[in-house]
């Protein structure tokens, strides 16, 4: 990076997936249907489901949410998630299969009120059931839930709860739009700790508008104190759909996001903080207490190239190696549901070097390769095939040791995401 695009810029910083979302396109509908109507691989499967409501809008924020609906849309969304499951669970690439990992994520999934979510989960069993499931992730929102709620969720069957803490401090939660304060947070943990799930996740964001080194501290020490089985910290990304860029943009003013150089060092912190407390790295933005306990089985699976059924407005899927997603458009995904379609409006079908590469690129986010997995599963060497990417990691500093197994440096792990672009075809 050179020292102006050090600056946080609006654009896109995350490496969601690979080959990029941008490439996918509606001609690959026909493939994409043909993979659900053609027998299973051996892959994992996976349920993703995106609940798309919020009860504001954070000014960070891009991801497909909506907010001030209507009561009767958020039930008939959930219906139709539950109708889209039986759909999808009717093809025969995914019939009978059980499902390794159910994740809920949005969006707010904790925006659903407790009888929609024990109506969608008996539906959602009735199409698949996830009995062997290792894993079922369920993102919560703090000012969404109640004590009930948690109780019920877990009761539902989730085992993995992950909250969106963001900050602890009040005014910069005001200041990036979230709906939560942090007293709200404090009440939710409890509820959390007392319902007893096998594992919890803690999201913070480092950079917020208004974050200084001692606000950033407090965070951070106060997160340790909440003792989370797992604390992801993201580096905040300002892409160009969100309100900061829309605001900077009106008001012709640079957006006010700390830069680069400052989120990572204020992760790379973190990571010193809780490392001296006992938890361990788990990928550039993941630190787990106990790695030998506590997985992150979304993540892993999904990164290692398992089938993933997508439910919901906008979700991203992936089946027999190839990708999909659903309509962005509230009417357009209902309708085709409410028809009896798989709502599918876009894919792409990536050679067997592109599944190579995804997996490369993917799994760099952990900090390490098994290039010698991957080699005996695409009969490519990733040592040898991208020779050219390990010198220049290398040469820059960002790679720690490189054969049998590369693994990057710390400070290649803090800015993991700008080094993979080198990668990408
Ligand atoms: C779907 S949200 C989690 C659940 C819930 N919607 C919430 O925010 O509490 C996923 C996570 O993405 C992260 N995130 C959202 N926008 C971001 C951005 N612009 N930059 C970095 N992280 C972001 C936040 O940490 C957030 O917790
Ligand atoms: S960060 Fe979470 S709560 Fe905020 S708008 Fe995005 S999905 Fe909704």
């Amino acid at each position: 990076m050179t020292e102006s695009t050090e600056r946080t810029e609006p654009g896109s910083y995350f490496v969601a997936n690979y080959p990029p979302f941008s490439s996918w396109h509606a001609g690959a509908v026909p493939d994409v249907l043909a993979a659900f109507a053609a027998p299973p691989t051996a892959a994992p499967l996976g349920l993703y489901l995106h609940v798309p409501f919020c009860r504001k809008r954070c000014k960070f924020c891009y991801f497909r949410v909506y907010t001030d609906v209507a009561a009767a849309d958020v039930e008939r969304y959930s219906q139709a998630l539950g109708r889209e499951a039986e759909l999808a669970a009717a093809e025969r690439a995914v019939a009978g299969r059980a499902l390794k990992y159910v994740y809920f994520g949005g969006g707010t999934p904790s925006f659903l009120s407790v009888k929609q979510l024990e109506r969608l989960v008996e539906r959602l069993h009735e199409s698949f059931g996830w009995d062997d499931a290792e894993e079922v992730t369920f993102e919560c929102e703090p000012g969404t839930l109640s004590e009930a709620k948690v109780r019920a969720l877990r009761e539902l069957g989730m085992t993995r709860i992950s909250l969106g803490v963001e900050n602890f401090d009040d005014a910069i939660l005001e200041a990036n739009g979230r709906a939560h304060l942090s007293a709200e947070i404090d009440r939710a943990w409890e509820w959390i700790t007392a319902a007893g799930f096998p594992s919890t996740n803690v999201d913070l964001i480092a950079g917020m508008v208004g974050e200084t080194d001692e606000s950033w501290t407090r965070s951070v020490e106060k997160t340790l104190a909440l003792g989370a089985d797992s604390v992801t910290i993201y580096q905040m990304e300002l892409p160009p759909n969100t309100v900061f860029v829309h605001d900077a943009k009106a008001a012709g003013t640079p957006t006010a996001v700390a830069d680069w150089p400052t989120k990572r060092r204020w992760v790379g912190e973190a990571f010193e903080r809780f490392l001296a407390a006992g938890y361990a790295i788990s990928s550039g933005y993941t630190l787990v207490r106990d790695p030998a306990r506590v997985q992150f089985r979304y993540r892993d699976m999904l990164w290692e190239g398992s089938d993933l059924v997508a439910l919901g407005v906008a979700s991203f899927g992936h089946l027999s190696g190839v990708h999909y997603q659903n309509a962005a458009h509230w009417d357009d995904y209902l309708a085709a549901v409410d028809a009896g379609r798989l709502p599918i409006v876009r894919g792409l079908v990536p050679s067997r070097r592109e599944l190579l590469l995804r997996e490369v690129v993917l799994g760099l986010k952990r900090g390490a390769l098994d290039a010698g997995r991957l080699a005996s599963k695409y009969g490519i060497d990733p040592l040898a095939e991208w020779s050219a990417q390990w010198d220049s990691l290398a040469a820059e500093g960002w790679l720690e040791s490189r054969a049998p197994r590369p693994v990057l440096t710390r400070a290649g792990l803090l800015r993991v995401d700008a080094l993979l672009h080198r990668f990408c075809e």
